[in-house]
């Protein structure tokens, strides 16, 4: 490692697994079809689902305009949900100090920051008597500009804000990001005038942290946006060489998911060794789950925390059904680390072999006390780290992990940009909740729900 690396993955123990292990040479013979992957990925940018390739490369000054403004504000709420919603979240967790809407104002500098995705009348609520609505903002985010959640809590923060402020007052305290001209806000903002921004259509959801999804929030919280997008580009710079799968972590990556996912090894353990990336897991998980399911495939992402789940899964991914590759995601060096202190009491005594020793080196090696557990079980297992956690290496790590996952999708031979069983979903809402259009999805709840409740037991 050295100070312009991205990250290292280590990928030795991912040849375990008894007889069903998986061999190198199976993954180097895979070098043809990444090459292939590779073009269509390239040569697609721009197409539907394709436009995440070349996120780190757009203009985004419109949208650092915007969150100059927004930062001025106390507190910044934003409504959406999925990859409108998980990806600001992630970023925040990532780069901000923990507790961030705690901290004094003179230690924020920037706004406070609320997420409005689950419709929850409890925590809406509880989000707006929090506000001073005079120095608030709201973003919406949706990019179909239709999702019943997105909708419902808008429309709560809305009329709070018209009735506070009066019309004219709320409207500037609005920020719609949505698709150019589909769904119900892009006409919003034409009917009130209030301020928006364009979700490119090429970008999907779950794809779009890197832009004005993501970006805007993080940049009036004061996250180097540009660093972020800079990391990301180097990273897809990185992975276009196309020479030797040796020194392509997203090939091997990607080939080692599909290997071991033909082995019925078909759930995904992704478990960062640090707070701060525990909302990475959340966004990975969507972007995996949504990108691979499909056509009777997949493979379930699971996160998990370190030490956390320790304490709690290690167990069963030790010695459990041996269904699951793991990912150990790692930072080498912490910021504002602790040293720990000798203590005087004689009872600690036992614990002076703690003592001078760091937390971040007794939190990397619980890390890589858990990777050889699980290699000595014959668990296949990665060890991804990065150097630091800055916003340089955080872009690069997403644009890593939406490259393998799109690259797993090709090898899998699913399309990894739709999410027909998302659609489904909100199709079915969109029915039992009587939206016009959509009465044929009600008659189909209903035939449905008659096998659902056909077996009750009341206790
Ligand atoms: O990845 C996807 O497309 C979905 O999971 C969406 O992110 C989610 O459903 C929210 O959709 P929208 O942004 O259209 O409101």
């Amino acid at each position: 490692m050295n100070e312009k690396t991205l990250l290292s993955l280590a990928y030795g123990a991912a040849f375990t697994g008894g007889e069903r292990a998986v061999a190198f040479s199976d993954l180097e013979s895979m070098t043809p079809q990444f090459r292939e992957g590779d073009d269509w990925l390239r040569k697609n940018a721009g197409r539907e689902g394709f436009g995440w390739m070349d996120l780190p490369r757009r203009n985004v000054d419109e949208v650092q305009t915007l969150a100059r403004w927004l930062a001025t504000r106390e507190s910044i709420v934003q409504v959406g949900i999925g990859g409108s919603a998980l990806g600001n979240l992630m970023l925040h967790n990532a780069l901000l100090p923990p507790y961030w809407n705690e901290l004094p104002k003179v230690k924020r500098n920037a706004p406070r920051f609320f997420m409005s995705d689950n419709v929850d009348p409890v925590d809406n609520r509880a989000i707006w008597e929090l506000l001073d609505p005079q120095s608030t903002a709201v973003i919406v985010v949706s990019k179909s500009g239709s999702t019943a959640e997105t909708a419902a809590n808008f429309l709560f923060f809305w009329e709070k804000l018209r009735d506070t402020l009066g019309e004219a007052a709320a409207r500037e305290r609005v920020i719609v990001v949505t698709d150019k001209e589909k769904g119900i806000l892009r006409p919003f903002v034409d009917e009130t005038g209030c301020k928006s921004l364009i979700l490119p259509e090429d970008v999907g959801g779950r794809f779009s942290v890197l832009s004005c999804v993501g970006l805007l929030s993080a940049w009036a919280l004061g996250i180097d946006c540009k660093a972020l997008l800079s990391g990301a580009g180097a990273m897809s710079d990185l992975l276009a060489r196309n020479g030797s799968i040796l020194e392509n972590p997203a090939w091997i990556m990607a080939g080692l998911s599909w290997l071991h996912l033909r082995k019925n090894r078909n759930v995904n353990v992704l478990m960062p060794y640090s707070d701060a990336l525990e909302r990475f897991g959340e966004w990975f998980a969507q972007l995996w789950g949504e990108s691979t399911g499909k056509d009777g495939q997949g493979s379930t992402p699971v996160r998990a925390l370190g030490s956390i789940d320790q304490h709690s899964q290690l167990q069963l991914y030790s010695s459990g059904p041996d269904d699951k590759l793991y990912t150990i995601l790692t930072v080498k060096q912490g910021q504002k680390d602790i040293a720990l202190p000798a203590a005087p009491e004689k009872a600690f005594e036992k614990l002076s072999w703690l003592y001078g020793k760091s937390m971040d080196e007794l939190r990397n090696h619980e890390a890589f006390a858990t990777a050889v557990t699980l290699a000595k079980m014959s668990r296949p297992v990665l060890t991804l780290t990065l150097p630091v956690l800055d916003a340089w290496r955080l872009g690069g790590l997403i644009q890593f992990y939406e490259y393998v996952t799109a690259m797993t999708g090709y090898l899998m031979k699913v399309n990894p940009f739709d999410q027909p069983g998302v659609e489904q979903g909100k199709n079915y809402a969109y029915g039992l909740m009587g939206r016009a259009g959509y009465e044929a999805q009600a008659q189909e709840v209903q035939t449905l729900s008659g096998r659902i409740g056909e077996r009750v037991v009341h206790v």
